[in-house]
């Protein structure tokens, strides 16, 4: 099947039912991942990793990117980590609800740590307080990450640390857990003191021709 139609039916079928599980989305990503990168990525059609990892490097500038901490989130097979990694930041963990997308990624030698676990409300087995920055690319869409993972992605990093989000815009209008959630959720977090936004930015070609939006907050 082509990237084009298992995205049309991550869309459009059982992945937008809202009795979807992160196990359904972990087995439609198992299912997926041997052709993943191969699919959607080398061939140029996703912009959306590259602008993530700009927006990881601007915020961390000045640091040394052999000692700062970055936690690539929804890692999948590790290409954020690869953006990063040209980049020369070194020191990376991954957390994935699929292990067949993680296994690829390990296969790399990009991240010291890979954890499979879902993300979400649930605590992570992470300390508090672990990085300098979360990457989070391409998490968040159809029976993806929710609003409800928001604070454990906080609590992982650590104060004036940086959380960087990057997917398809147009999922915050359409995707039901998102519309009118989602970004009033980041505001909540904003009003209680626990980070605040640097940047909120729309760009072009995410994936083809769909817009992408990156959020950059600072931990507080
Ligand atoms: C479109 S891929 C993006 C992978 C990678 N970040 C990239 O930019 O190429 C989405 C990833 O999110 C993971 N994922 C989706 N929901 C998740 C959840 N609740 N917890 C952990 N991982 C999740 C999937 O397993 C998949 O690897």
């Amino acid at each position: 099947m082509s990237a084009e139609k298992r995205l049309y039916n991550l869309h459009t079928s059982k992945m937008r039912d809202p009795n979807s599980t992160p196990e359904m989305t972990a087995e439609f990503y198992d299912n997926w991942s041997g052709h993943y990168d191969e699919e959607v990525l080398k061939q140029n059609k996703c912009g959306g990793p590259r602008v993530c990892a700009e927006a990881v490097e601007k915020a961390l500038a000045g640091l040394n990117r052999q000692e700062v901490r970055i936690l690539d989130v929804a890692a999948g097979t590790g290409v954020v980590g690869e953006e990063l990694q040209k980049m020369g930041f070194t020191n990376m963990d991954a957390v994935d609800g699929s292990r067949g997308m993680l296994d690829l990624a390990e296969r790399k030698n990009i991240y010291h740590r890979l954890i499979c676990d879902f993300v979400g409300a649930k605590p992570m087995d992470i300390e508090n307080d672990t990085y300098d920055a979360v990457a989070c690319c391409a998490a968040f869409g159809p029976a993806h990450l929710k609003e409800d993972c928001l604070p454990e992605l906080i609590r992982v990093v650590k104060p004036g640390g940086y959380v960087v989000i990057t997917f398809r815009e147009e999922y915050l209008h359409f995707v039901e857990d998102y519309k009118d959630k989602l970004e009033p959720a980041m505001v909540r977090l904003q009003d209680t003191g626990l980070w605040e936004r640097v940047s909120r930015d729309v760009f072009p070609k995410f994936y083809q021709d769909k817009n992408g939006i990156t959020f950059v907050y600072k931990v507080l």
